[in-house]
């Protein structure tokens, strides 16, 4: 990215063209979508109705989401701006920063149902409890990981083609409008129902973006760029597994009991009213979220890798243990 000199890619001239008429419709649906995190009725979500268990559970999980909200906003922003280095078509630059911002409100999100719930947690916060030391002990863990995936990430940059990363973000969408989706509809909570509603029509966006900008740009792909798409794909599953799985040890260092109190805390953060799935659905609908893609992928002539944690078939995709992922992110 360090580049310079008359070659180097630049902002100007800038382009006001438009190649992918999907994507500027996608877009364009951004503004009567707008929705505001701000006014919903945060006084229902206080921390007086829950146990201090509860409590802290909650916080938990919005911690843990916010993780990858964070490198949304950091990996579209860096693409939205990569786009107009590159004199991408106009839609894209603009899709791209649209989707930034969309991170940037759902992780709006996260830091205000912690502020109602745990004031100062993650980030200040002095565990009184087991409970309280654990769940901060395995988000400090989650955020620690979190560092190596972006420098992988900003150094993909210059390591892979430009039109890889591009036509790779698609994949985490697949997993985010299905996560989104099922926290809202199964959240108790008016707050956590409302905000997950919205946060999937955002998702749902940017699959329908994400989707138009790979079609596109991989139709003119080579086998090989093709084949390095599938091993995108098997580091997008790892990155997101804390997530929307469990986490995939190939690239997550984590203390040996994290996931005994991950589970611990989701189940406390359920009772509580906040909706999130167990792992033997999260397992079942991840992979049933990639399958209703299959197709359309495979008709461009990529393959999906195989992930035998959630029973997907595909491409046999090695990841070593220590292989840095650069995966895109939600
Ligand atoms: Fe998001
Ligand atoms: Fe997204």
């Amino acid at each position: 990215m360090s580049k310079k000199g008359e070659d180097a890619p630049n902002l100007f001239p800038g382009n006001w063209d438009v190649d992918t008429e999907m994507l500027l419709k996608t877009y364009e649906l951004w503004f009567p979508q707008n929705w505001s995190p701000v006014d919903l009725p945060w006084d229902e979500v206080d921390s007086k109705n829950f146990s201090s268990d509860e409590c802290v559970a909650q916080a938990y999980w919005m911690s843990k989401l916010a993780l990858f909200e964070k490198s949304g906003i950091g990996a579209f922003g860096l693409a939205a701006l990569q786009a107009a280095r590159h004199n991408l078509e106009d839609p894209t630059k603009k899709f791209l920063s649209a989707v930034a911002f969309d991170e940037c409100r759902h992780d709006e999100i996260c830091r205000r149902a912690c502020a109602r719930v745990c004031p100062n947690f993650p980030y200040n916060f002095k565990p009184r409890t087991t409970l309280e030391e654990k769940a901060f002990r395995n988000v400090t863990a989650l955020y620690d990981n979190g560092k190596r995936y972006w420098s992988a990430f900003e150094d993909a940059w210059d390591k892979y083609p430009l039109e890889l990363i591009f036509s790779s973000f698609f994949f985490a969408e697949i997993g985010a409008q299905l996560i989104f989706r099922e926290v809202g509809e199964r959240s108790k909570n008016g707050v956590y129902g409302t905000a997950f509603k919205n946060i999937t029509k955002d998702e749902s966006r940017h699959l329908t973006g994400t989707i138009a900008m790979m079609e596109r740009i991989s139709s003119k792909m080579d086998a090989g760029k093709k084949a390095m798409m599938t091993r995108q794909m098997k580091h997008g599953f790892i990155y997101l597994s804390p997530l929307l799985f469990r986490p995939v040890n190939d690239f997550w260092h984590l203390p040996k009991d994290f996931f005994q109190y991950d589970q611990k805390l989701e189940e406390l953060a359920f009772g509580a009213g906040l909706g999130v799935p167990t792992l033997d659905e999260r397992r079942e609908d991840w992979m049933k979220a990639i399958e209703r893609h299959r197709s359309k992928v495979e008709a461009l002539g990529i393959q999906l890798p195989e992930i035998k944690e959630i029973g997907l078939a595909g491409l046999e995709t090695n990841v070593k243990k220590g292989d840095e992922i650069s995966a895109t992110p939600l």
